[in-house]
């Protein structure tokens, strides 16, 4: 991805350290904070300073190398094991992160007891994951990007860019590629309440590679459906169940639904590692309820009755019947029958 006219990715390790851009900063601030501890991972992932299905699988995986190599051989097995479950359950919707983090996990066990090459097998695990998901984003670019008429307008949901990934995005990828192909394309991007992904991360992440786009409330959508001024949708997915269900940022669902009314595709984006093969229909997907005072306060302030409550669901499932297709880095799949194309 393109800042300031430098290429920087969301995650990458150099050295003995993870690094992530931190998303909590952006679009006023570029911080790129270092990690050690696989500890200092999990507390990122909380308070989203790196978020996004695919991005918070690679620091997922990354967390659980950090936690081996700095395991004592003496409890090696009992202290991966902890990491592994604090990992998982820093958010729980993503199955990026489940994935990311159990194939470092499972790489390292087999190689006890020689501790020290299960510590160089977790960390190499890991860039190995983080390779191939960077890898499957590029490629699901272009596949999608197939789907994109040139004049096209788009509307996205949340933030499904390279800070969501590795570098790409999912969403984007396809964004930027028929971009890069020349299209002519205009992007709607939906401003995401309540941590507001979209108008903060979608629009720097436009705005940094030259697309045309404009930020809306998520309650504007309607309009621009109605007025015939969307052409296509497409979203990111943070996990994606066999029979074509996905659970996607709140909101999402009823982006599909106007989509559906409005005869409008409706296209979701994801790398192999948003499959949940074990996940039979939406209804078996864990959905992540974050704090109430992401929506009662804007900066320090609180901007709603004081004594109310809020309730915070932070991710909403769209049933494959309002899907038009999903994109994967194999190609462009009915939702139906995507996991089987990506498991085979
Ligand atoms: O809560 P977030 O910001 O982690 O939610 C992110 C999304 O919902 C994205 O759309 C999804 O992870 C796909 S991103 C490539």
């Amino acid at each position: 991805m393109k800042i300031h006219g430098k290429d920087y990715k969301t995650v990458y390790f150099e050295e003995d350290s993870l690094f992530l851009i931190d998303q909590n900063q952006l679009p006023n601030e570029l911080e790129i904070k270092s990690y050690t501890d696989y500890r200092e991972v999990v507390e990122a992932i909380q308070i989203m300073a790196v978020r996004g299905a695919p991005a918070i699988g690679a620091a997922g995986a990354y967390g659980m190398a950090l936690a081996a190599q700095s395991a004592k051989d003496a409890d090696f097995r009992s202290a991966l094991k902890k990491a592994r479950q604090e990992l998982i359950d820093s958010r729980p919707t993503a199955v990026d992160l489940t994935i990311g983090v159990m194939q470092v996990y499972e790489a390292a066990l087999k190689f006890i007891p020689d501790y020290d090459a299960a510590r160089k097998v977790a960390l190499m695990t890991a860039h190995e994951f983080t390779r191939r998901s960077e890898e499957q984003c590029y490629q699901l670019g272009l596949h999608g990007a197939d789907l994109v008429p040139d004049g096209a307008r788009i509307l996205t949901h949340c933030n499904a860019g390279a800070l969501a990934t590795v570098d790409h995005g999912t969403a984007l990828a396809v964004i930027r590629a028929a971009h890069d192909q020349g299209k002519d394309i205009f992007v709607y991007v939906d401003e995401t309440r309540p941590r507001l992904q979209g108008g903060r991360l979608t629009a720097f992440e436009l705005e940094q590679e030259g697309i045309p786009h404009a930020v809306i409330t998520d309650a504007a959508a309607g309009y621009y459906f109605w007025k015939n001024e969307i052409d296509l949708v497409v979203t990111g997915a943070d996990r994606i169940c066999l029979n074509g269900d996905i659970a996607n940022k709140i909101g999402t669902y009823e982006k599909a639904v106007l989509a559906k009314h409005h005869g409008i595709p409706f296209y979701i984006a994801a790398p192999n590692s948003t499959f949940d093969f074990s996940c039979k229909r939406g209804e078996d997907i864990p959905i992540e309820f974050r704090d109430e005072d992401e929506i009662k306060y804007i900066d320090g302030n609180l901007i709603t009755n004081a004594g109310s409550p809020a309730l915070n669901p932070a991710f909403d499932v769209t049933p494959a019947e309002f899907i038009t297709k999903i994109i994967t880095p194999l190609g462009n799949f009915d939702p139906q029958e995507a996991a089987l194309k990506v498991q085979s």
